[in-house]
């Protein structure tokens, strides 16, 4: 069961990052208009200043627009994104993953030993 979920995540991810390339990359200037409504949980610029909402600053493109996508459908069921996200376009989840994809994270990979 968890195998099967993976898969399906990982196979979802390869198909999306597919589209992703074959269609326009999203404009993250039209995405930074349209994170306005992120902003109260995600912060601004997705840097989250509550640990109870995700730091979604500098993840990468894909993950986002798969994440959103997922949102959506339901695939990923969460009640508060899937409010969000049902009310995006394909073209504002491009232009949104864009936008949050270019911002610097406060996250940090600690030094390895
Ligand atoms: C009312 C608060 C709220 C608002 C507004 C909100 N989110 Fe979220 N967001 C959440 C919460 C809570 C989660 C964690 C849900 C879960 O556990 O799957 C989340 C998760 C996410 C994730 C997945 C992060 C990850 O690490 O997997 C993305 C991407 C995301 N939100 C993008 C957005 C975008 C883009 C918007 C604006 C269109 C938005 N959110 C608006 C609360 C919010």
């Amino acid at each position: 069961m968890k195998n099967a979920a993976l898969f399906t995540f990982l196979a979802g991810t390869v198909l999306a990052a597919g589209s992703v390339h074959a269609a326009a990359p999203g404009d993250a200037a039209a995405g930074q208009q349209k994170a306005a409504t992120c902003a109260a949980c995600h912060g601004p610029d997705g840097n989250s200043e509550n640990p109870i909402y995700p730091i979604i600053a500098g993840q990468y493109r894909d993950y986002l627009v798969q994440a959103l996508t997922d949102y959506r459908s339901g695939v990923r069921n969460n009640a508060i994104m899937r409010g969000f996200a049902t009310a995006l376009s394909d073209e504002d989840i491009l232009d949104l993953a864009a936008y949050f994809s270019r911002q610097e994270s406060v996250l940090k990979t600690p030094d390895p030993e």
